[in-house]
């Protein structure tokens, strides 16, 4: 066996089935999840048709390349987006199965193992980033704030995630400036796991691309950026989004991919053409989500507190006790499941920044959102 898996950690999903498994829930109320981070707005018909009607793509094996047309789609969309130069499709774009694979399997294209490699995680953060390093050899380094990290020494690998996930928290330009100066001196890749992009309340979501465009950075040098239509276009079944930036680093990526065999398949290439070159769905979205948080959060009172985020469609809320204990009997007394904050994040300096958090995702539809925000407040009254 290889010996690395035994370092990964248990996913905070299995450790909230067995934080509640001894807790029934309340049969009198009607059960409402807002554990985990899934889109549930429905499918915009436009993309599965695109599909159906690309069936015939079953027919052939898909080249790790992607088809030209699906990556012309895409630099067409960032240049749209970002304000940018539109990157070129050959070098500077590969189409990914969804972010997930694509940032765990860029680890295992970036880390050099032998060099006591280190990997920058934000803290709370994506359990894949850590999982990344560990399976390429690498040790996690936990960062509440990459940019205050006091020892670079073998760091080889930063993951950033803006809107940050489970803060929705937006990384603005002055600080990707110090980033990329950081990663000038050190050396270090930067991916930039920007799948909650299109999630934004108030203006548009800075990108890295955009940064390092806006910065001067030609030809993105160690940054790579991650977006997907699982959450922007509600397609998380599809498995699709994007890899792009430095050419170098996506030659390498591509060479890996091609031996890893993560090609995307023609007829979701073509159903992703359809869903990148519209945005009236992706506005009907982030309308949707947004008129959740206006009905949710004026609900949200002393000792919950809970603010608008920047992006995506968290809120990340504080919690009057610790977290596990506040979520285990939410569940039990209440019939609603949330996640402990601290499932989300590591102890560092001493501390887990997750501690006394839950996150609770606003993907069920908006009466239920409302219904589980009463019953956090009746709940956290009762304590
Ligand atoms: C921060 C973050 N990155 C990446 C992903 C992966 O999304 P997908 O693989 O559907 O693109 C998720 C999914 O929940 C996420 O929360």
């Amino acid at each position: 066996m290889n010996p690395l898996l035994s370092r990964l950690q248990p996913y905070p999903f299995e450790r909230l089935r067995a934080l509640i498994a001894d807790a029934p829930p309340n049969p009198k109320l009607r059960p409402i999840d807002l554990s985990i981070g899934e889109p549930k707005h429905p499918t915009p018909a436009f993309i599965k048709d695109a599909l159906v009607g690309a069936l015939d793509g079953l027919a052939s094996y898909p080249r790790s390349i992607g088809l030209i047309e699906l990556r012309q789609t895409i630099s067409a969309w960032l240049a749209r987006r970002y304000g940018i130069p539109a990157p070129d499709p050959e070098k500077q774009i590969l189409p990914v199965n969804g972010s997930r694979e694509a940032l765990f399997a860029f680890a295992q294209t970036v880390i050099n193992p032998e060099r006591n490699a280190r990997v920058v995680c934000p803290n709370p953060f994506y359990q894949i980033y850590e999982g990344a390093a560990l399976l390429a050899g690498a040790t996690p380094v936990y960062a509440q704030n990459v940019l205050e990290v006091k020892d670079w020494e073998g760091v080889q690998l930063v993951y950033a995630c803006s809107p940050g996930n489970p803060t929705g928290r937006v990384m603005p330009l002055a600080e990707w400036q110090r980033l990329f100066a950081l990663s000038d001196r050190h050396g270090f890749v930067i991916a930039s796991d920007e799948c909650y992009s299109e999630l934004f309340y108030g203006k548009p979501s800075t990108g890295a691309l955009e940064a390092a465009h806006k910065l001067g950075r030609a030809g993105y040098p160690r940054l790579v950026v991650f977006s997907s239509l699982s959450k922007r276009s509600n397609v998380p079944g599809m498995r699709s989004g994007f890899a792009a930036g430095d050419a170098g680093l996506l030659k390498s990526f591509l060479l890996y991919r091609t031996y890893h065999g993560s090609a995307m398949s023609v007829a979701v290439q073509k159903a992703s053409i359809a869903a990148w070159s519209d945005e009236e769905h992706v506005e009907e979205n982030r309308r949707l989500y947004e008129e959740k948080y206006k009905a949710v959060l004026p609900l949200i009172k002393s000792p919950l507190k809970a603010e608008m985020p920047d992006g995506a469609f968290y809120l990340w809320m504080r919690t009057p006790l610790d977290d596990r204990e506040f979520a285990r009997r939410l569940h039990h007394e209440h019939n609603v499941l949330v996640l402990p904050g601290s499932y989300l994040a590591r102890d560092a300096d001493g501390a887990n920044p997750g501690r006394n958090h839950v996150r609770v995702a606003l993907v069920a539809p908006l009466e239920d959102c409302v219904e589980a925000a009463r019953r956090l407040m009746e709940f956290s009254k009762s304590l």
